[in-house]
């Protein structure tokens, strides 16, 4: 809600809009459907291989084959526990921890399926497969004690494939409408601190807005890893997904954990917002939401280094008496995009901050 009316308010139809920290793809696929030209980017490429899948317009042919899957496939899922799927024994590096027992039966099922997916026509169809074998996978693993049963794994499956096929069909409805130059997003994979050196900012595309929410400081989240039985850090994600992966949570955080004073985190924030700065036309709006480990003292630190990177805050919206208005603060809704934050109390408070390229 909070980027579609942001890009409502603040662009127009044909206009450039950016999220350089992309994550779940929600800037991307607000931005498309309401006619814009989206550049989205995000350095993990698990972020780029669910907001690609999300914003692809699949044939009737495709989505077909793919309710086919769901439907003929997906519920003869099964195994013996002494064989191993090709796909398991490859992969047993990037499954560290699923041999655990509440995790087993869950991962031997997801392997013989993306066995199975060479029956798929094309590429895409077998990537949003892979993307709805993910969705279920973090909902049957990530922080759960309990087992999920197999044939509640096949259900699930199921059940994700037919609301991806919706929304996917809804994703189509809307952009059809829309002049083919906006149709696709533009996605991207790199640190944002490199933004203006990658086309097409390079060839001299400025956004004319950008929406984000960056890394935030203080608090971090795990992008990259589910946790099983308790704490537990697997990389499957990426094995599902096809993705390449080897780093550390520093690096999807903009610093590490143990920098409690945040100077890492304010550090790498001030590059990446010199580089924003930099592929952005003067005068556009960067609008953004974000939360804070330390609120007094990071909020400040924050708007500091936005001035430095070239950027003035704006309030837009007059209060009644004409005056500058108060920030927006939100209490953030349910997480999804593996977020875990727990007993983080800061982090259920966010802010929105509107600044202008100067
Ligand atoms: C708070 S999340 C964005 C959530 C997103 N708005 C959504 O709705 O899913 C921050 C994202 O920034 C990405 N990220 C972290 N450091 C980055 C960097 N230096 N360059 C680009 N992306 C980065 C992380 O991988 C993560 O996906």
């Amino acid at each position: 809600m909070f980027a579609g009316a942001a890009i409502e308010a603040f662009s127009r139809p044909g206009d450039v809009v950016l999220d350089p920290h992309m994550g779940g793809g929600t800037t991307v696929i607000e931005a498309l459907v309401r006619g814009r030209h989206a550049i989205g980017n995000d350095l993990n490429s698990l972020a780029v291989f669910v907001t690609r899948v999300k914003t692809t317009c699949l044939g009737d042919r495709e989505c077909a084959a793919l309710l086919r899957w769901a439907d003929d496939t997906v519920p003869a899922l099964s195994y013996r526990a002494d064989v191993d799927s090709p796909n398991q024994v490859i992969c047993s590096r990037r499954t560290r921890n699923l041999s655990l027992a509440m995790a087993r039966p869950i991962k031997k099922i997801i392997a013989l399926a993306l066995d199975g997916l060479s029956s798929l026509p094309t590429e895409r169809c077998r990537e949003f497969a892979r993307c709805a074998l993910l969705n279920v996978g973090q909902l049957a693993l990530n922080g759960r004690k309990r087992t999920t049963p197999l044939w509640e794994f096949r259900e699930l499956v199921q059940g994700a494939v037919r609301e991806m096929l919706a929304a996917a069909r809804a994703l189509r409805e809307r952009v059809s409408a829309i002049p083919s130059a906006a149709r696709l997003p533009m996605l991207m994979n790199v640190n944002s601190a490199v933004l203006a050196e990658q086309v097409p900012f390079s060839q001299g595309v400025r956004a004319d807005l950008v929406v984000t929410s960056p890394p935030y400081p203080g608090i971090h989240i795990l992008y990259h890893r589910w946790q099983v039985d308790g704490r537990r850090e697997t990389p499957a994600p990426y094995w599902i997904a096809a993705c390449n992966d080897g780093r550390g949570n520093a690096f999807y955080n903009f610093a590490d954990r143990r920098d409690t004073a945040a100077d890492g985190y304010f550090e790498e924030s001030l590059r990446t917002l010199r580089a924003l700065r930099r592929v952005m036309k003067d005068g556009a709006l960067v609008v953004q939401m974000v939360a804070f480990g330390d609120p007094k003292n990071h909020l400040r630190r924050y708007l500091t280094n936005m001035l430095v990177g070239g950027f003035e805050e704006v309030r837009p919206l007059a209060d009644a008496a004409g005056g500058a208005c108060r920030r927006i603060w939100r209490t953030v809704p349910r997480r999804r995009w593996h977020a875990n934050l727990k007993g983080d109390l800061h982090s259920s408070r966010e802010v929105v901050l509107v600044h202008r390229a100067v």
